[in-house]
């Protein structure tokens, strides 16, 4: 019986994730979405045993209320504390919006700003309230969704250049995965799996027209990867198809 956590998953990425675990009646799903989201695509392929939070990543606050949500609300039980943690955590929430031709001499402080934010100090804040409330199993999988861009060892040779505010903040994500991969086991999650992935180009609202691949097509090799992760993969790198990355 996993216990899921998905972050992002009004529409996207996040929402095909929910459809497809919510096939299963055994797992539990937490899914996230801003206050502002339309849910009506989520609220289509949820399943019983889906629960839907708010929690807007851009806001630590907001990070902070869902996090209590989910320890008093969903994990634990109607007699007090519930042996019930999350299992996998999925964090898929992300921003772009980085216009064409911006490059490292025109760089949009504000955008950036707004991009660490929601890419990088989100996934950061939902994953430190989540092990203050004690809603990670020992054992947890996270996933942080980045992308080939964030790639330093791929981007030195690609051309052209693009998206330099969003590659940079998802580097920094690659990183924030590297610590976060280090300091859950010295917490105590001694079995923790910290990865980050890149999901290939899809074709969603962010993947835009030319994107190559269906959301079916890359969350079921998503799912096939974290699903088969072992301890000793903590810090790593995955693409969609589990080949690994360079950092
Ligand atoms: N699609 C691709 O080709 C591709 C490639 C590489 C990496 N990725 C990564 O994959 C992830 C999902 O991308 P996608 O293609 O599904 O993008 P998308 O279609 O634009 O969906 C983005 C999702 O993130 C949510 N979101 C944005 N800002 C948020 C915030 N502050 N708090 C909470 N949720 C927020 C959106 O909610 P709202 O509707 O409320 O805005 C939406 O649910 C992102 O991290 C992206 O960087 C995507």
């Amino acid at each position: 019986m996993p216990t899921y956590c998905i972050i992002g998953t009004n529409r996207g990425l996040g929402l095909e994730f929910v459809r497809q675990l919510a096939a299963s009646p055994d797992n539990t799903i937490i899914a996230t979405v801003r206050p502002s989201a339309d849910r009506a695509d989520l609220e289509k392929v949820a399943s019983p045993t889906t629960h839907v939070l708010e929690c807007d990543t851009a806001n630590v606050q907001s990070v902070h209320i869902f996090s209590n949500q989910v320890a008093r609300n969903i994990l634990a039980g109607a007699d007090g504390p519930s042996t019930t943690k999350i299992d996998y955590l999925i964090i898929s929430a992300g921003i772009n919006g980085t216009p064409p031709g911006q490059d490292s001499l025109s760089l949009n402080p504000v955008l950036l700003n707004e991009q660490i934010a929601v890419n990088v100090v989100g996934p950061a804040k939902v994953v430190e309230f989540l092990v203050d409330r004690k809603a990670l199993s020992p054992s947890v999988r996270i996933l942080n969704m980045s992308t080939g861009l964030a790639s330093l060892a791929l981007s030195s040779g690609m051309s052209p250049r693009k998206s330099i505010s969003y590659s940079m903040s998802k580097a920094a994500l690659n990183m924030l995965t590297v610590h976060q991969g280090y300091d859950l086991r010295a917490r105590g999650l001694v079995q923790a799996v910290v990865i980050a992935m890149d999901p290939g180009w899809v074709k969603t609202r962010m993947g835009g027209e030319g994107a190559q691949i269906e959301p079916e097509e890359s969350i079921s090799g998503m799912l096939k990867v974290l699903h088969a992760l072992k301890d000793e993969d903590n810090v790593s790198f995955f693409g969609r198809d589990g080949q690994r990355k360079p950092w």
